[in-house]
Parts: C-alpha cells; sequence; structure tokens
C-alpha cells in the first residue's frame, strides 16, 4: 500500500516552488504528479531551451557574460550525464525541468537560480515538446521516404507481374503486383506531407511567453525562436501555454499512416497464407509455433495491423484531455507526452519492420498468375469489347457478358478456354478476336490510361514517384 504519509526523504517543502508551504507534499502528491520517469525523454530539448533562453538573458542586460559561461558550462556536464545515465533523477523534484534546474543550481549556484527570469515550465514544456516532435517527424519522414524507396524496387521488379486485383476481395479486374505497391507508394507520399504541414505548423516558439501573460522583463522572443530552430515566436502568450493541437495534429497524422501500414501489413498475411501464396516473407520477419512444426507465422505483420488500435487510442486520449480545458495551462496537459511518446515509438517500429518485410519478401509469380485462371478476371474486358467492336451500349454489354460468365461456370473453364462456338451460341456476332481481349496479359496492357495499370504506365508512374519521393 502506499504510504500517504510525507516521505522521509521530502519532509520539507520543494526548494524550488515551495516558498510559502510549511510542509511537503504527501508520497501520493508526489506519485500521481511527477512526470519525470517519462519527460527525461525531453532533456536535450530542454537543456537547448535554457541554453537559448540564457542567451538571449544575456543579451538583454539581464544575465551577466559570466552567468552565461557558467550556465552553458553547466548545461553541457548536464546534457552528458544524463546520456551517460548517471544523472539522478529525483521523483520530488517532479519533471525535467525542475531536474535540470535543481542540478544546475548544485553544479554552478547562483546563476542558475536566475536562469528562470522571464520564463515558466508552462512555456518551457511546450517549448519542449515542439522541439522533440519537429525531430521526431523528421525521423519519420526518413522513415516513410525509406519504405516508399523498397516499394518503389518491388514495384519496378514486378512492373509486369499480373496478379488478380480485388473490390470486396472477390476477383475483379488482372492487374500488376507493381501497380498494386504503387498503391502504397501514393499512400505514404501524402502520409508525408500530412506530417510535413504539422511540422510547419508546430514550429514556433511559445518560449518567453511565461506563465500565460508574457513577461515585463525586457526579452526578445524573436531571438529565442531563431536560436531553437523555430520560424517565429508564437503570437499569443495564452495560445502558446495552452496549445497542444500541434501534439493532436501530429497524433491524427501518425493514426492515418498507421492505418495505411495496417492495410498493406493485412494484405501482406493474406498474401502469404497457403491459400494464396503470393509472397513469401523472409525467416527474418516470420516466427514459429512452439507445438506446430510447420509454422511460419506473419507476426510483424499481424502487429502492424494491430498497432493503429494503440495510436488511434493515443490520439482519442489527448483529445479527450483538451477537451473543455479552461485556457491557460492546466496539469491535465501534463497528460500529453505519454500518448505523443508511444504513437511516435509505435509508428517508427511498424514503419522500420514494414521496410524490412517488404525489402525481404519473395514474390511468386506463378501462383499470382495461377490465381487469374478463377473469378473470371477478364469480364470487363469482354464487355468493353463488345461496346468498341460491335458498337453495342455498355449496359446490354454488361448482360450479355454476365450469360457468357454463367455459360463458363457450367462448362467450369476460364473466359479464355470457352470455344467461341459457345459464346457464338449468346452473342453470333463474336469471332475470333474476342481471344486476344480475353488474354490476361492484353487486359493489363490494354488499361493505359493515367494511373492504370498498364506496364508502360507503372513504369511511368515510378519514374515519377522516384522525383517526387527520394529525390531531393
Ligand atoms: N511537467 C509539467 C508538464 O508536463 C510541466 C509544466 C508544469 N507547470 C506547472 N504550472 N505546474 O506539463
Amino acid at each position: 500500500m502506499t504510504d500517504k504519509t510525507t516521505p522521509p526523504s521530502q519532509n520539507s517543502a520543494s526548494s524550488i516552488w515551495g516558498g510559502r508551504f510549511a510542509g511537503g507534499p504527501s508520497q501520493l502528491m508526489l506519485d500521481i504528479n511527477a512526470s519525470i520517469s517519462y519527460d527525461k525523454a525531453l532533456f536535450r530539448q530542454d537543456i537547448a531551451g535554457s541554453r537559448a533562453h540564457a542567451t538571449m538573458l544575456q543579451a538583454a542586460g539581464i544575465l551577466t557574460a559570466d552567468d552565461l559561461a557558467a550556465i552553458t558550462t553547466g548545461l553541457a556536464q548536464i546534457e552528458t550525464e544524463i546520456a551517460d545515465g548517471i544523472f539522478t533523477f529525483s521523483e520530488a523534484l517532479e519533471d525535467i525541468h525542475m531536474n535540470v534546474e535543481a542540478r544546475l543550481a548544485e553544479l554552478i549556484g547562483d546563476p542558475a537560480r536566475r536562469l528562470h527570469t522571464a520564463r515558466s515550465r508552462n512555456d518551457q514544456v511546450a517549448t519542449d515538446i515542439r522541439l522533440w516532435l519537429r525531430d521526431a517527424i523528421d525521423g519519420l519522414d526518413d522513415q516513410l521516404r525509406a519504405l516508399q524507396s523498397a516499394l518503389l524496387t518491388q514495384a519496378d521488379a514486378h512492373a509486369e507481374t499480373v496478379m488478380p486485383g480485388y473490390t470486396h476481395l472477390q476477383t475483379a479486374q488482372p492487374i500488376t503486383f507493381g501497380f498494386h505497391l504503387m498503391a502504397y507508394v501514393q499512400m505514404m507520399g501524402r502520409d508525408r506531407s500530412r506530417l510535413a504541414d504539422c511540422r510547419k505548423r508546430m514550429n514556433e516558439s511559445p518560449l518567453g511567453a511565461a506563465a500565460l501573460a508574457g513577461t515585463s522583463h525586457p526579452i526578445d522572443r524573436h531571438q529565442t525562436a531563431t536560436l531553437l530552430g523555430f520560424d517565429r515566436p508564437m503570437e499569443n502568450a495564452m495560445d502558446a501555454v495552452s496549445a497542444r493541437d500541434f501534439a493532436v495534429e501530429f497524433m491524427a497524422a501518425a493514426a492515418i499512416c498507421a492505418t495505411h501500414l495496417s492495410r498493406l501489413a493485412e494484405e501482406i498475411v493474406i498474401w502469404s497464407t497457403d491459400r494464396f501464396t503470393f509472397i513469401s516473407l523472409s525467416d527474418a520477419f516470420t516466427t514459429g509455433s512452439s507445438i506446430m512444426p510447420q509454422k511460419r507465422n506473419p507476426d510483424a505483420a499481424e502487429l502492424i495491423r494491430a498497432k493503429p488500435g494503440r495510436i488511434i487510442g493515443d490520439l482519442v486520449s489527448l483529445l479527450t484531455v483538451l477537451k473543455g480545458l479552461p485556457l491557460a495551462y492546466g496539469k491535465d496537459m501534463q497528460e500529453d507526452k505519454e500518448p505523443v511518446f508511444d504513437a511516435e515509438a509505435s509508428l517508427a517500429v511498424c514503419l522500420a519492420a514494414m521496410t524490412g518485410m517488404i525489402d525481404d519478401m519473395s514474390v511468386n509469380q506463378q501462383a499470382m498468375r495461377a490465381a487469374l485462371a478463377s473469378g473470371h478476371p477478364a469480364a470487363t474486358d469482354l464487355a468493353d469489347y463488345l461496346v468498341s467492336a460491335l458498337k453495342m451500349p455498355f449496359r446490354d454489354a454488361h448482360h450479355i457478358t454476365g450469360r457468357i460468365v454463367s455459360l463458363a461456370d457450367t462448362h467450369h473453364c476460364a473466359l479464355d478456354e470457352l470455344p467461341l462456338s459457345a459464346m457464338q451460341e449468346i452473342e453470333p456476332r463474336l469471332d475470333e478476336a474476342v481471344q486476344t481481349v480475353l488474354s490476361i496479359d492484353h487486359c493489363v496492357a490494354a488499361r493505359n490510361s493515367f494511373g492504370g495499370t498498364a506496364p508502360d504506365e507503372v513504369r511511368a508512374r515510378i519514374a515519377a514517384a522516384r522525383k517526387a519521393f527520394l529525390e531531393g
């Protein structure tokens, strides 16, 4: 059971904010309040923010050059201590901001106590998460580009590999595997542009907004914004400390991207079953069963299929925290970090695993072609042929083709195996020319409209995608 009394190690008020407190917080208060266990991930951003703030304070005449030198040296030491894992984090100091500040005071004394002039943890934390997410988005963008590159390589190799295209997971029309993969290249392209939009909007500096209303000290928020690589300072101090829409937007973009990945993951699961055998995953991305020796389970794909569950959960969790929350800062907002970190980590591992699977998978071209023998994938082509060769209205052509399909079913054969004489019983004007139209390679090559599945068109789109997504 948690001890509700004041912990022995914390029997006095916080040295950082405890001026008006006689006693210290209870253990329970520390338990619910402390965020250090997870916000320590922000240490580099927190230190970068302090460095920029101190530089600006010195330029504004609030810190001396000696203060700044001491602060800079102290911060560098703290950064090394944390990176090396030798920093002692204190729960009593609640969060990364106070842990760093307290250690700085231990190391350099007085100048550390001047660093918090004209800032608050409210603008500090908002700055830190924006900086962190900015880097995270850059990392995810690199990963998405790598996935697009893997998909493009496979698409190029399989620009002519025919397979059934499905609607309702029922055989629809013949397509190429390269064409199918290119659909995902485009989806990933939009995922990247969503993240880029989000990054652009979030790249404004909250620093110097202080608690909520700005400050009476002569600070230069433009300077800190520039030092931290932000495009500009946020226009309204209250908005600066209250806004979390940038984090919501990030998670929405992450949820959409993860959802795209889950669709590809599900296709990988389907394609690799022993009923389809369209692809085989490498040993690196499959696992065995502890009881069934023959099994090769697509666990990575299944987990990618599942991950949107938690990423969408992360998004909904922060939206729920923010809904109805009055301005400006409320401690509720401390609940922003774990969902953001979780969404980022979950998406990053999905992208890495998906790229590995795509790189390594082997494609069974025979099985893909064999699958086209059933389900009459050339039926639309037959109807189109009736329209162009016999000038039949499409609705009539659709009906006639339906009758020919059903005749093929009674003969237990594919459309291109049905004797011409049998087809002529339904439509006497048909001649041998129809056979060409029914060949799978013809069906695919004929769909050469922009963005269609014809191999030449797919190759043109691959070249355009390489240019748009991989260069520059
Ligand atoms: N750990 C806090 C958070 O993540 C930092 C801001 C605390 N601000 C405050 N007024 N108590 O939100």
